[in-house]
């Protein structure tokens, strides 16, 4: 390997023009039956044309992972998905030298290794002498790429999708930075690798907490929400439920109600889908409070949820229907009809006589914003100079193992 930087294909200017306009968002997404409004679609434009990454914030089930998968099959691009958790770390992101395959290596060339230091006269030398023959096993061949590297590293342009990134700690997040902005990924022992086809990259967040500032400037940002009752059903005529078009109608407005209730789990999207499906399936023929009391599950997915929803349902289904005056106490202060953009999960607390711990404890990760605004960039915090230097944090994914040592196999590169 002799050049520290590698273009991975031509640089001919050949990646296509993905979108003619707007429009062209608009309807192409809808072959491929993705319904976007006009300033998702806006967004997705401008991110093919300014080669910038998609932010999407938003609420579970309102379409921010189809919509990344949608974009590639618009666009015949390779989809190529990071689903992020708490607790990873960047091995799993970025690559990992195959272990494995560098100990069958050294087994199978033990003679020759063996040559090498066979007139060695001191332990010292000896280590030395591997050492200069070290970069033969940090190469690519024994380079173990994972999603954002392979993303860099492909052939043919692809969409990457960053899933869930508020679940990644924020050294991932600092990890991250290098590839948003630059289109390159860093490995020390081999050199930095360069996309000659800039992949789509979107990024979700479900809010549970901020993302940093360094990481939102470098990408469009978007926050989804439930949407307007025409869209919702026109998404729900789009995926054929069976329902009847006056039921879907009448589905929407419901399921719309049942977001203004204060629960800790909104339905989406999805849920709204399923459960035209659902009643469908029974061969509903009007939308009574009986059946959709019996069905309510399929869109309610905590007890407490399902209590109150099930409160609600006669009320909404006719709204002069008697309902004793317990039920109107959830509803103060929720008179707007679509509060809930950031998910439903802002309320919890208040609700500790019903809390399991296990619920307590989901309730906590599933809440937005839950570090303090001064969680990033706080003096002397030491995520600081991650979010700052890729490089130095990538550096110290490699060295940290042997950070001290002067013949440690990472303080030295191979050229
Ligand atoms: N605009 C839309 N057009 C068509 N279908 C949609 C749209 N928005 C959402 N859907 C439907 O909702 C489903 C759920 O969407 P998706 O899985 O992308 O949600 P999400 O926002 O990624 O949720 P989560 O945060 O739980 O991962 C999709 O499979 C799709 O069927
Ligand atoms: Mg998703």
């Amino acid at each position: 390997m002799s050049a520290s930087t590698h273009h991975l294909a031509a640089a001919d200017g050949s990646d296509t023009v993905e979108f003619a306009d707007v429009d062209d968002v608009v309807e192409r997404f809808a072959d491929a039956g993705y319904l976007a409004d006009s300033r998702l679609a806006t967004t997705v434009f401008l991110q093919s044309r300014l080669g910038k990454p998609i932010l999407l914030e938003g609420p579970a089930g309102v379409g921010k992972t189809q919509l990344a998968k949608t974009l590639a099959e618009v666009t015949g691009r390779e989809l190529l998905r990071l689903q992020c958790y708490e607790g990873q770390d960047e091995t799993t992101a970025l690559y990992e030298w195959d272990y494995g395959k560098q100990l069958l290596y050294t087994q199978v060339l033990r003679e020759k290794i063996g040559q090498v230091v066979a007139d060695a006269d001191t332990l010292a030398e000896a280590v030395d002498r591997i050492g200069a023959e070290e970069s033969v096993f940090f190469s690519e061949r024994f380079l173990s790429p994972r999603p954002l590297l392979e993303a860099v590293r492909s052939e043919r342009p692809v969409v990457l999708l960053i899933d869930e990134v508020d679940r990644a700690d924020e050294a991932l997040e600092a990890v991250l930075l290098e590839l948003l902005a630059e289109y390159q990924v860093s490995v020390p022992e081999i050199g930095t690798f360069v996309a000659n086809h800039p992949p789509m990259i979107v990024l979700t967040s479900n809010n549970t907490r901020d993302l940093s500032a360094a990481l939102k400037r470098r990408c469009l940002h978007l926050s989804l929400d439930y949407p307007e009752a025409d869209r919702e059903l026109d998404i729900i005529r789009s995926k054929n439920t069976g329902l009847s078009e006056t039921l879907s109608a009448k589905l929407v407005e419901i399921v719309r109600g049942l977001r203004d209730l204060d629960l800790r789990k909104a339905p989406s999207i999805s849920e709204a889908i399923d459960w035209a499906r659902t009643l469908a399936v029974l061969g509903a023929d009007e939308l009574s409070a009986e059946i959709l009391s019996q069905t309510a599950n399929v869109v309610v997915k905590y007890d407490r949820d399902l209590t109150r929803a099930l409160e609600a349902i006669p009320k909404l289904v006719d709204p002069n229907a008697e309902v004793p005056d317990h039920l109107h106490s959830h509803d103060h202060g929720h008179g707007h009809s679509h509060g809930h953009s950031h998910g439903s999960a802002h309320d919890h607390d208040h609700d500790h006589d019903h809390d399991h711990s296990g619920q307590t404890k989901r309730a906590e990760k599933d809440k937005p914003g839950r570090h303090a605004d001064d969680y990033y960039g706080s003096p002397g915090a030491k995520s600081d100079a991650g979010l700052r230097d890729v490089s130095a944090a990538q550096g110290s994914r490699s060295f940290k193992a042997a950070p001290e040592k002067p013949s440690g196999r990472s303080r030295k590169r191979p050229f």
